[in-house]
């Protein structure tokens, strides 16, 4: 950056954040011990041959330490919360054997991976039924970035998130790692992963604080840990934040307004570090930022809050010196020029509660809905059609692509919102504008991330179809995906 500008803002439209809500759940300062921060363990592969890289991910009850007292009844991925952090890198072929410990059907979504649809990218054709699994393979071929995967088994993708599935993905490659970034994972490079819930008699109850407007919860969590303290043993340490929550956007800031830097969002790096003291996240967004604790020293302790609550806190221990600069500069996205003589794409989101819709419509799993040429870019317009009082943010999100946003309303986007994406907020009354590229041919979702609107059906799909091969595909429809044929 050429200035050392320091935003001090959240950049979406305050009048509509989401505790303006009827429904609005506020977060509440939990009874309960600091407690070290979980650090999900990196999954380790079955097997590694050559280039081939074999996994296995097993989706699966058990019962976590949250509270003081009785074990809570959760499911995670090769844990009993949450999951085990894949860590892919570019260029490797992958073949994933996914298993399905659960009593009731899942999915495996890879969210921000350019994956084939609608089958290995995981969303809800490609049901594991009870004790069974899926083989899946694929060549990783994007940027170094944040992703993850959580169910998307129609309707029951915020339930399933809500008892605890979802891991973080972590995608490496050659270019990042010649950049000067902390990556030394859970040392100096760590997820995390902001959800909240609420407990009764340290149980999760989805049915009981279930809201149709998105399931929010009492108590703010990171990695599963409610006041969780993570020791910083070094100068800088970025965090690879994501918004995994059902409904909760997050409002990020340190109790001492300590600044931080963003390097990346969903899809990667971003062409220019963004300095902040503010950082909202809506749900399923990602941000890659670096905190400097530089002017800290031994002993100190410094806590993230959203709004006006502590989530967890960074508890300073000696490190060394670091007076690495990060540059001015830290990649060229390499922006695909629009395709000349192709209408704008339009896609609106309408409604709240029950009401919600995309385009008008509920998902159904046997339509296509939209049809693009693989290659070509095409400008999307997503709409918001809210209006302001009542409104809401719908944050919107594509498989099977990595788009660029190109407007908020025909002005600039935020200033962290110059790279790659997956996922979008898009104010009340606004209209986002996209670039949108498809390279692999399939059918993907694109829909609302809060999970409740998901779920009640602001979704559809699109077909990316290559012009020189025809591709049939075998669309379940819900009950086939819920119940499988003997
Ligand atoms: Cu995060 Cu359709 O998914
Ligand atoms: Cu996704
Ligand atoms: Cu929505």
């Amino acid at each position: 950056m050429t200035d050392s500008k320091v935003y001090n803002d959240y950049f979406f439209d305050e009048p509509i954040f989401d505790l303006h809500d009827g429904g609005y759940v506020p977060l509440e300062k939990a009874d309960v011990p600091d407690q070290p921060l979980n650090i999900p363990a990196a999954l380790e592969p079955d097997k590694v041959d050559g280039n081939d890289v074999y996994y296995t991910i097993t989706a699966q009850e058990g019962e976590t330490q949250i509270l003081p007292g009785a074990k809570t009844k959760t499911w995670g991925y090769n844990a009993s919360l949450l999951g085990q952090t894949i860590v892919l890198k570019k260029g490797v072929h992958y073949h994933v054997h996914l298993v399905n410990k659960l009593s009731e059907v899942t999915t495996f979504h890879w969210h921000g991976l350019n994956v084939t649809g609608p089958i290995v990218d995981g969303g809800p054709h490609a049901p594991v039924y009870p004790d069974g699994s899926r083989d899946i393979d694929f060549t990783l071929d994007q940027p170094a970035q944040t992703d993850w995967i959580h169910p998307h088994p129609c309707p029951n993708t915020a339930r399933q998130v809500w008892n605890g599935l979802a891991a973080a993905v972590v995608v490496t490659d050659d270019e990042e790692a010649k950049l000067p970034l902390p990556r030394n994972y859970g040392v100096d490079d760590i997820p995390v992963i902001l959800q909240d819930r609420t407990y009764h008699d340290n149980q999760l109850d989805y049915k009981k604080d279930y809201d149709v407007d998105g399931t929010l919860g009492k108590y703010a969590l990171v990695n599963g840990t409610i006041n969780g303290v993570f020791n910083v043993t070094t100068q800088k340490v970025r965090l690879r934040i994501l918004d995994g929550s059902d409904r909760r956007e997050w409002r990020l800031h340190f109790d001492d307004n300590h600044e931080f830097t963003q390097i990346a969002s969903d899809g990667g790096i971003l062409p220019e570090p963004v300095k902040f003291t503010k950082l909202m996240l809506t749900c399923a967004e990602r941000a890659e930022v670096i905190v400097d604790f530089g002017d800290k020293k031994p002993g100190d302790v410094v806590t993230l809050m959203s709004d006006d609550m502590p989530i967890m806190k960074f508890k300073i221990g000696q490190y060394a010196a670091d007076d690495s600069k990060l540059p001015e500069h830290l990649t060229t996205i390499d922006a695909p020029k629009v395709t000349p003589g192709l209408p704008v794409t339009k896609t609106v989101m309408s409604g709240m509660d029950d009401q919600v819709r995309l385009d008008g419509k509920l998902f159904d799993m046997q339509r296509i809905d939209r049809k693009q040429k693989i290659g070509d870019t095409v400008l999307w317009d997503v709409v918001n059609t809210n209006d302001m009082d009542g409104g809401m943010i719908h944050p919107f999100h594509m498989h099977g692509c990595q788009f660029l946003v190109i407007s908020r309303n025909g002005k600039e986007p935020y200033p962290n919102e110059h790279g790659w994406k997956d996922t979008v907020g898009v104010n009340a009354g606004e209209t986002v504008r996209l670039a949108v590229q498809f390279t692999k041919f399939g059918v993907y979702m694109y829909h609302c991330h809060i999970l409740e609107h998901e779920d009640t059906g602001m979704m559809a799909q699109i077909e990316a179809y290559d012009p020189n091969e025809k591709h049939e595909y075998h669309l379940l429809s819900m009950d086939e995906m819920n119940h499988p044929k003997k």
